[in-house]
């Protein structure tokens, strides 16, 4: 069953993948006797798998897809099949060790100095949440009153409203959505806020919908100077700090107090893995260290747990995958690797400037490409983009900038090629619902 799988994992890694998922089979029963794990894995194999999109497809351009190296996979298998506990090192050994390599790698990509550091978590979503109670933690005033404000680029994440919901806050958005935000715009927003109210400023590097990165040298220098802790999503955007010619872009993410950064997305590891990353992790490790008679009775108070840095307790060690893959793979092939998702991004953005029945929306950000089919309203995008899903050709789907539907392309994966470009970009030249 194991070579069976390793071969699956190969074919589907490898060879063209049907991006039209079947009908929906119906699935095994739940019985009192069970079918056994050959029917059940043979069930897994033909029946739900195939009707699942591979987000690591070349041509799936939508959302924001991933394309985990074969060593991360291989990490990531290892890890569930050997019932790793990842909140403690007393449970975790030396996997604790290989996280903290990896997260530290992070840290030096965004530019945080020792002592900084971050935990792995599921998601985007989980690490912001878990850098905003951190940064509340810092910010509770003496008698106890919490802030209860996030001020958030207009364009941020719908992430940050989840977190903002559960911690009882709420949300006062700063610039325009679709479009950078900058240091006057913010101070503006600030300037009508009582200070101590503010819970933290949530910036964007990577905007998700148009890849656009705030002014974040501008929004830091803000922050600085009212104190106030300044989170910034990278969650997409992040991984192009790698390549040389993008770094001014980020300038400033490293006053940053805390950086969303997912390895799911643009960096070469299977889902869910994103990491969270502190400027001061001791404020972290204050709010989110939990006690308990039981944790309390071994966890020595110089332990470096993993659990101790974000909403969780028992927690997968996520960061293995990344860290093995680095090892395996070297940093340079990262770098190679992201500058080439950059390289057909721009590619894309050259074509649809040249072909006469297409326009950009804007100026490309990062490796997201906004573009629009000349004539075409929402009807034909939507008809164009069930089409593409049915006929295999690609998983493209719409969005909106400034109000307006468009196109939206999304690179990060290395075996996305111009040709793979081309075929999207010629399939819309004819009729909405027969490419
Ligand atoms: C900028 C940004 N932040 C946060 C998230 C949420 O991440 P996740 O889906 O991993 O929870 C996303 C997801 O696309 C994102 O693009």
């Amino acid at each position: 069953m194991l070579s069976d799988l390793a071969r699956w994992i190969a074919d589907r890694r490898e060879a063209p993948v049907p991006m039209r998922p079947p009908r929906r089979s119906r699935l095994p029963d739940v019985t009192r006797s069970g079918i056994g794990i050959q029917a059940t894995w043979t069930a897994l194999r033909d029946v739900l798998m195939p009707t699942t999109f591979p987000t690591d497809h070349p041509r799936y351009l939508a959302f924001v897809g991933g394309a985990p190296t074969p060593a991360a996979v291989i990490a990531d298998a290892a890890l569930s099949a050997a019932s790793i506990y990842g909140g403690s090192e007393l449970e975790a050994g030396d996997v604790v060790a290989a996280e903290r390599a990896a997260a530290r790698w992070l840290c030096d990509i965004v530019g945080y100095p020792p002592p900084s550091h971050g935990v792995f978590v599921s998601g985007g979503s989980m690490a912001n949440l878990s850098a905003l109670v951190a940064a509340r933690h810092g910010r509770i005033a003496p008698d106890g009153e919490l802030p209860r404000v996030i001020v958030a680029s207009a364009s941020a994440h719908s992430s940050v409203r989840a977190a903002a919901s559960i911690m009882g806050c709420h949300v006062v958005s700063a610039g325009s959505p679709d479009q950078r935000l900058d240091g006057d715009e913010l101070t503006r927003v600030l300037d009508s806020l009582d200070g101590r109210d503010v819970v933290a400023v949530v910036a964007n590097a990577g905007a998700t919908n148009t890849g656009a990165i705030d002014a974040l040298d501008e929004i830091a220098e803000c922050c600085e100077v009212r104190g106030i802790w300044l989170h910034v999503d990278a969650a997409y955007g992040g991984a192009a700090l790698l390549a040389p010619g993008r770094r001014a872009e980020f300038r400033g993410i490293q006053h940053a107090d805390s950086v969303t950064i997912d390895p799911h997305k643009w960096l070469f590891t299977p889902f869910d893995c994103a990491a969270v990353l502190y400027l001061d992790p001791s404020i972290a490790r204050e709010a989110h260290r939990q006690s308990a008679a039981y944790l309390d009775a071994v966890d020595a108070d110089d332990a470096d747990n993993p659990a101790d840095y974000a909403t969780h307790l028992s927690r997968r060690a996520r960061g293995l995958p990344v860290w093995a893959s680095l090892v395996a793979n070297g940093t340079d092939a990262y770098v190679d690797a992201v500058e080439f998702c950059l390289a057909v991004a721009g590619y894309a953005a050259k074509q649809i400037e040249t072909l006469p029945y297409l326009e950009l929306a804007t100026e490309p950000h990062l490796s997201v490409v906004l573009f629009r089919r000349r004539g075409w309203m929402q009807e034909q995008y939507d008809q164009w983009s069930a089409a593409a899903q049915a006929a295999g050709t690609a998983l493209v789907t719409p969005t909106t900038f400034d109000g307006d539907p468009v196109l939206r392309l999304c690179f990060v994966n290395p075996l996305t090629t111009t040709d793979d470009v081309d075929l999207v970009l010629t399939s819309l030249e004819c009729d909405a619902s027969s490419n």
